[in-house]
């Protein structure tokens, strides 16, 4: 079972996966304005969220995973090198998570931000902001490295069968869901790009400055709950 979820203020796509056998279940990106609805959806399902995971330490909104873990005593998860060390998982490359007896392979995929990660689940993998439909996370900030990030895209993820669904986490146009080999042919800033070639795209987008970057990143490093320390 497998629900996307969109959070709109910041387009922020969020993914609840369910093992239908035990109910366990796991959200990928869940957004803090969002909380209330996830309880209601995981009631409403009937599953027992077991992993609330990051594939980054987001810059555009706050995660909702610190106040899902107080809520549903969840397992918070985020890449080791993202700082976030209120995290319960500090996850690495080849670590594998379970939801009964399905798994989720974590795959190391950095350049948006060095600690970033994918997951890949059954016939689909997550990527966070290394990976977009026709686009790829920037690399201007939190330590971004667009050198990095065409190594990950084209060598951990373009790697991977060509009919593996790809669900961003991000989509501003409209769009939900890709798979490898459409992005392998068509994506506009990597299909027949040189590594050079998408370092200079990635150096000229001249992007602003993201608006809750201040807030959101000093946050999602304590998994949304800043006072969480303080509060045992
Ligand atoms: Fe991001």
């Amino acid at each position: 079972m497998f629900k996307q979820l969109f959070e709109p203020v910041s387009s922020t796509l969020t993914y609840l996966l369910i093992d239908d056998q035990t109910m366990e279940a796991a959200l990928v990106d869940p957004v803090d304005k969002q909380l209330e609805s996830y309880v209601k959806l995981l009631r409403a399902v009937g599953c027992k969220l077991k992993y609330s995971l990051e594939t980054h330490v987001h810059a555009d909104h706050i995660t909702a995973s610190g106040m899902l873990r107080q809520q549903l005593d969840v397992v918070t998860g985020v890449g080791a090198a993202c700082g976030a060390q209120s995290a319960d998982l500090q996850l690495k490359d080849g670590d594998v998570l379970h939801l009964g007896r399905q798994a989720i392979y974590v795959i190391a995929t950095p350049g948006h931000t060095p600690g970033s990660m994918s997951f890949l689940w059954n016939d689909r993998v997550f990527t966070g902001d290394a990976l977009l439909i026709n686009g790829c996370g920037r690399t201007d900030f939190q330590g971004g490295d667009a050198g990095e990030q065409y190594d990950s895209i084209t060598k951990r993820l373009f790697t991977l069968s060509g009919e593996t669904l790809v669900y961003p986490g991000h989509d501003y146009n409209g769009k939900r869901v890709s798979c490898i080999s459409q992005e392998r042919d068509t994506n506009s800033r990597l299909a027949g790009k040189t590594r050079e070639e998408f370092i200079g795209i990635m150096a000229n987008l001249n992007l602003p400055k993201p608006r809750m970057i201040d807030l959101a990143v000093p946050a999602n490093r304590m998994c949304g709950v800043p006072d969480e320390t303080q509060q045992g």
